[in-house]
């Protein structure tokens, strides 16, 4: 049976730190408002030069260096973005060359926050049915050029950020033990499309336009859909949630994580959270969080861990792996 198994990870976010208290200068908002209803302290800002692509491919090389294979290894790249470099062609294609893959498949997955555990999914599906053997997937993202700087409902949320993972094909037998991927669920409904949406695009109005939410909206639907998708995701691995080690779920809001720990009724403990440090990085949150864990030894051989995430769509899903 094949599995595919995370043999690396890697994150980066661009120097630039903007505080609350920073906020606070140019916008009526505190320090105490923002950490009070979020948990964010802090957020990384992209350099005027500094582009998804540049991001997305400085935290790939961490992750290719960390898993100690070559680019040339690389058969499938997935780019889980929804602040692309241009609207075409895919950025995923300019990390391609950057690399110097030399040959496979690179494609973007615009999934918003929920974008790469969307294409997690996508690249072990690919592995699992042969088409893949090594998948480098990543989340970047540059919601610092998509949001409105006036609203203060939405732009103290959101920060810059880039992670990666590489994914193995491995053969083996089928000792429940084995380390990999054993589960994966996705979904979407369109009906919420306007609760967390951008208000350009090409095809509108031939602008990029601002990010627009309707918060508590969002909130109800992200404590919902997330608690649900963390169970059928542990059902199909068939295990519960006493068999769970860390649950690294999308890192929006402080208060949204814990609301899904209390309905899962898992110890806070288990839970993976940079959305402090990190601000709401979108499609970069999970794997920022997996690499952040990863460093500091917290994630072990052998430890269940669960992903999830929610994102304008809305979509939403979770994932299973043993480390
Ligand atoms: N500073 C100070 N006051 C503020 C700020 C701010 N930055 N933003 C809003 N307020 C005010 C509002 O104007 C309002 O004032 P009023 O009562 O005088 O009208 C008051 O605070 C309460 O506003 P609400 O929007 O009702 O506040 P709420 O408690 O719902 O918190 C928040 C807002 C933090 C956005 C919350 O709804 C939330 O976290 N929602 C989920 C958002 C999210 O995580 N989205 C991303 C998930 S999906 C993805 O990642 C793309």
């Amino acid at each position: 049976m094949i599995l595919s198994r995370i043999i690396g990870c890697g994150g980066y976010l661009p120097q630039k730190v903007l505080t609350n208290d920073d906020l606070s200068k140019n916008l009526d908002t505190s320090h105490d408002w923002i950490v009070g209803r979020s948990g964010i302290n802090q957020r990384h800002i992209a350099a005027d030069d500094e582009l998804t692509s540049d991001l997305g491919l400085a935290a790939a090389r961490n992750a290719i260096k960390d898993s100690g294979i070559s680019p040339q290894e690389i058969d499938l790249l997935i780019l889980a973005t929804s602040t692309p470099d241009n609207t075409f062609p895919a950025t995923a294609t300019k990390i391609q060359s950057k690399l110097g893959m030399g040959c496979g498949l690179a494609f973007d997955v615009q999934a918003v926050c929920a974008g790469f555990i969307c294409a997690f999914s996508i690249a072990n599906n690919f592995i699992k049915s042969g088409q893949a053997k090594t998948a480098l997937v990543i989340g970047a993202e540059t919601y610092s050029r998509i949001l409105d700087w006036k609203d203060r409902g939405t732009c103290v949320l959101f920060g810059d950020g880039a992670g990666a993972v590489i994914l193995r094909s491995e053969e083996g037998n089928d000792n429940k033990d084995r380390a990999g991927i054993l589960s994966t669920c996705m979904y979407s409904n369109g009906d919420y499309y306007k609760a967390l949406y951008v208000d350009g695009g090409v095809s509108t109005t031939q602008t990029a336009g601002y990010l627009r939410m309707e918060g508590r909206e969002v909130f109800k639907h992200a404590v919902e859909k997330l608690t649900s998708a963390a169970n059928e995701a542990l059902n199909l691995a068939s295990l519960n949630i006493e068999n769970v080690d860390w649950l690294i779920p999308h890192q929006a809001n402080l208060r949204i994580i814990d609301a899904i720990a209390k309905k899962l009724e898992l110890d806070k403990k288990k839970l993976i959270i940079t959305v402090d440090q990190h601000a709401n990085t979108s499609s970069a949150s999970i794997p920022l969080a997996l690499s952040a864990a990863i460093k500091d030894g917290r994630i072990n051989a052998g430890d269940i861990i669960v992903l999830e995430a929610i994102g304008g769509g809305l979509v939403w899903g979770a994932g299973v792996a043993r480390w």
